[in-house]
Order: structure tokens, then sequence, then C-alpha cells
């Protein structure tokens, strides 16, 4: 009915859109792509309700003349470049990655170095069209995988090497971004740098991975992406988008350069039912219980970590991660991302983590669903952030988190699914 409409139409013009600069963006996984169960490939991309997506991950070699695409279907990235720009979205190159930093060290220790790193990367950008690098060096100064070549002139060596890409006449041209830690990056003795505004001048933005923050490796069972920790016990302040924002910001990070990391995945940890509970419940579940750090759960089929060793020849293990998707697909959701009676559940509502708990095979998971991605899409569009960064987009089933932190973040309504 045409009056309807038009009053859907004046009541959306009311709202405040976000400016045409904030970042609506996510990282597609070039390894699920193909040989993945499900696959998430270009046609599953909605790419009207992205202003920026980043191909992952292109890799530092020992050759610092050379990027690898290798165990990421580099083959599909020309297809990808061309699908983003016939839908008016901006074509990125991760480059780094968690398997894939082992040697930035080198690749910017000298100044020789620099210069070639240089060099490769904007043939890379050349070669393929990209219109940005989001840099995701995990981590300077910083182990990561065991054989990571680490310095500790890491940040400064990184930082001369970013105002030489600048300087570049290519480079210029370059949306320049960092996937970061939830505090800046560390200085020669290992502290977190007080002062970025050199990282500042050169980055468009840097997108802080706000998850991972609570897994296999933590003491009990806690939110994989907290939005607040300043509201929960100190022994659980681990850190939450809250406190790297106020991180990076006190460090000289403009808000608007600072573009919220959000996950589209859980972690799962085994708990058996004497913790899981609440003590004399059987219903009600525990925070912050704790589990069996000897037993790995598996997580969904996208879990292969215990397939192979790391790049390092390390065994793997099982990582536990389930996507958003396998949470439906298990029927721990139904198909609007809501719990179902399957699944003992809870909600945190400092960290603004969904939890729930399957007693069958005693996994808790700590997850983000519509709620939650709410929640941070208002905390973006309160505090001035640049927007959101999610990993990874193939984690979403249906778009419900997508469009749940895009609503919240202020995007106007995307009306081509009507
Ligand atoms: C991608 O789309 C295909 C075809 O519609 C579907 O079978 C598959 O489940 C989708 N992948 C994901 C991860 O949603
Ligand atoms: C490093 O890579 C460059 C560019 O592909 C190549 O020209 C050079 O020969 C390589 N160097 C070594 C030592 O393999
Ligand atoms: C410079 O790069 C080469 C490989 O391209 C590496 O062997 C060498 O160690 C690097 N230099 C520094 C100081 O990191
Ligand atoms: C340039 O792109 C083509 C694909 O379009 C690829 O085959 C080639 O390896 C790329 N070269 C470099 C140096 O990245
Ligand atoms: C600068 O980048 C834009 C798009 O990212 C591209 O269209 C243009 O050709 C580039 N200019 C130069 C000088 O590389
Ligand atoms: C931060 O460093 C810049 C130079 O990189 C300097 O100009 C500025 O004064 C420093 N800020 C503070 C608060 O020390
Ligand atoms: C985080 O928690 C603190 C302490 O309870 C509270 O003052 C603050 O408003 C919270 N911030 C957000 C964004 O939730
Ligand atoms: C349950 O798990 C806790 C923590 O891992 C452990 O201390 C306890 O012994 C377990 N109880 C049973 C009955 O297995
Ligand atoms: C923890 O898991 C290991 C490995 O599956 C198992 O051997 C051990 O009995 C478990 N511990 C508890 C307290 O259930
Ligand atoms: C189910 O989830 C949607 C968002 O995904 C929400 O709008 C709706 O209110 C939920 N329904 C119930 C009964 O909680």
């Amino acid at each position: 009915m045409i009056l309807s409409f038009f009053a859907v139409v004046s009541l959306l013009s009311l709202t405040s859109p976000v400016e045409s600069k904030t970042i609506s963006s996510a990282w597609l996984a070039g390894w699920h792509t193909v040989d993945a169960t499900p696959t998430f490939d270009l046609g599953n991309i909605s790419w009207s309700k992205y202003t920026d997506l980043y191909f992952s991950f292109a890799i530092p070699t020992a050759n610092t003349s050379e990027l690898s695409l290798d165990g990421s279907n580099g083959d599909l990235l020309p297809s990808f470049v061309q699908q983003a720009h016939a839908n008016g979205v901006n074509a990125h190159i991760a480059v780094g990655g968690w398997d894939g930093s082992i040697y930035f060290s080198t690749a910017v220790g000298s100044a020789e170095n620099r210069t070639r790193f240089v060099k490769a990367i904007t043939n890379f950008a050349t070669n393929y069209s990209l219109d940005g690098i989001n840099f995701d060096w995990e981590a300077p100064n910083n182990q990561g995988l065991s054989c990571s070549i680490v310095n500790a002139d890491d940040t400064a060596n990184f930082l001369s090497f970013l105002q030489e890409l600048r300087a570049d006449p290519i480079g210029s041209n370059l949306t320049l971004s960092a996937a970061t830690g939830l505090t800046p990056f560390l200085d020669s003795t290992g502290s977190p740098l007080t002062n970025v505004s050199g990282f500042a001048e050169v980055f468009d933005f840097i997108t802080i991975m706000n998850y991972d923050v609570w897994g296999s490796w933590s003491a009990s069972v806690g939110p994989n992406a907290p939005l607040n920790d300043s509201c929960a016990a100190q022994s659980n302040q681990q850190g939450s988008a809250v406190s790297a924002v106020s991180s990076w910001l006190t460090a000289g990070m403009p808000l608007e350069k600072i573009v919220l990391g959000v996950a589209s995945y859980g972690h799962s940890f085994r708990v058996n039912q004497t913790s899981a509970f609440v003590s004399g419940s059987t219903t009600e579940l525990a925070a912050y219980p704790p589990f069996n750090a000897s037993d790995y759960p598996l997580g969904d089929s996208w879990d292969t970590d215990a397939d192979g060793p790391d790049p390092c020849g390390v065994p793997g293990q099982n990582g536990g991660v389930f996507d958003f998707w396998s949470l439906i697909e298990k029927g721990y959701l139904d198909e609007q991302g809501n719990f179902t009676s399957a699944v003992a559940h809870r909600f945190d509502e400092c960290s603004q983590t969904p939890y729930l708990y399957d007693e069958d095979n005693e996994l808790m998971i700590s997850f983000d669903n519509a709620q939650s991605f709410a929640a941070k899409g208002s905390f973006i569009q309160n505090y001035g952030l640049g927007g959101f960064a999610m990993w990874e987009a193939g984690g979403d089933s249906n778009d419900i988190l997508l469009d749940a932190i895009r609503l919240a973040t202020g995007f106007e309504e995307d009306f081509d699914d009507c």
C-alpha cells in the first residue's frame, strides 16, 4: 500500500543515517571459499551491506619481495576485486594473520628490506587493483606463532615501513589499516605504546580484534568478545571493546579511526554438569565456571585445526570454534537465532554475551548473537567510532548478526531483499 510505504520512508528519514564514511566491513577467509563444508563463496556475500571487505590472507614470506596466497584460494582474488568494485565495495587484501606473521619482522627489519617490502605491497596492490591493505601482524614484538621471528624494534620498524609506504605514489593512494590487539603495539621493552600518533598519521583506521579474549587458554569459561569488562569482577577483567577503545584513544588514536572488530563465532569449553549449573539448580547456568583444560572440544565443520601441524610444525588440536550458522544447524538456536529448548542458556549483561550449554556433550559455548551485535552497534554509534569489521563474513547466518549491528550503528535499511 502506497501510504504505508511513504510512512516507512519518512520514519527512516527521521533517524539520522551514519556519515557516509562509516565502515561496514568483514574479512573473507579465502580457505572457506573452496574445499570447505559448507563453502562461503563470492555468491554468498551480501555485497550491498558492506562498504569494505578484506580478502584473507596474503602472507609475507622468507623472500621479502614476495607475498604468498597459498592456502587462501588466491585464484579467486581477481573475481573478488571485480565483484567488490561492481558493487561499490572497497576491496582490501589482509596481509598476515595468526598463521601468516612469521616473516613480518624481517620484512621491516632493515632499510633495504623495508624498501623491498614496500615494492612487494605496491606491486601486489597494483596487480590486483586493490583499494587497501589491512596489515594483520600478530603481533610486533610479540611471539604469536612459536616460530615467528621477533625483534625488540618491530614496532618502530613497522612505523618506518608504513611511513615509507605512505610516501610512495602508489602507497599514498591506498587505504592503509591494521588489525590490532586490545592494547597498542608493544614498544622495545614489551610495554604497549603510550603514544601512537605516528601510527594515527599513516593509518586510515585500525580494526581492533576484540575477540578470542577468552578461550581454551583461559582459567575459566568467559566471553569470546566482551563489549565491556569494567563491570565484571576484577579477576574477570581481561579486556573488552570498552577497554580497548580507551587504551588506543588514550594513546592518541582518534575515535573515528577506530573500527571495532566483532566475531561471528564463539568458543566452546568442556564443562561437566556439576560445574555448569548454579549449585542446586538444573537450569540456571553458572558464571565463569571451570572447564576441563585437557579436553579440547571439536567445533563445527570448519574446525580443522587438529588435521595437521601449524606452519611451525607444532601438532594441531581442536580449535573448538562454532560459527554462528553452526549453532543454528546444531539446533541450539532457531532460524531467527533465538535459543531453542534444547539448551540451557544465560546472557551476561556486562559483556553482552550469550552462553549456551549442551548437557549431553558437556559443552558450554560463549558467542555473539543479534542482541550482542546490536549492543556493539550502539556503542560504535554512541562513541563515534569508525565502524565495524566482522571476522568472518562466512560465520553469520542469513545476515542475522550483520543486520543487527548495521541497524544499531545507524546504517539505513537495505531494501534489496524486500
Ligand atoms: C553459501 O551458499 C550456498 C548456496 O546457497 C549454501 O549451500 C551455503 O550453505 C552457503 N554458505 C554458508 C556458510 O552459509
Ligand atoms: C625473491 O623474489 C623476487 C621476486 O619474485 C625474485 O626476483 C628473487 O629472485 C627472489 N629471491 C630469492 C633469493 O629467491
Ligand atoms: C631482510 O630480509 C631477508 C630476506 O629477504 C632476511 O634474510 C634478512 O634477515 C632480513 N634482514 C633483517 C635485518 O631482518
Ligand atoms: C598478478 O595477478 C595474476 C592474476 O591476475 C597472478 O597470476 C600473478 O601471480 C600476480 N602477480 C603478482 C606478482 O602478484
Ligand atoms: C587511486 O585509487 C583509486 C581507487 O582506489 C584508483 O581508481 C586510482 O586509479 C588510483 N590512482 C593512482 C594514481 O594509482
Ligand atoms: C607523540 O609523538 C609525537 C611524534 O610522533 C609528538 O609530536 C607528540 O608530541 C607526542 N605526544 C605526546 C603526548 O607525547
Ligand atoms: C562499562 O561498565 C562501566 C562500569 O559498570 C560503566 O560505567 C560503563 O557505562 C559501561 N560502558 C558501556 C559502554 O557499557
Ligand atoms: C567437574 O569439573 C570440575 C572442574 O573441571 C572438577 O574439579 C570436578 O572434579 C568435576 N566433577 C566431576 C564429577 O567430574
Ligand atoms: C579431562 O579430560 C581428560 C581428557 O579427555 C580426561 O582424561 C580427564 O578425566 C578429564 N578430567 C575431568 C576432571 O573430567
Ligand atoms: C528472535 O530473534 C529476533 C532477532 O534475530 C528478535 O527480533 C526477536 O524478538 C526474537 N524473538 C523472541 C521470541 O525472542
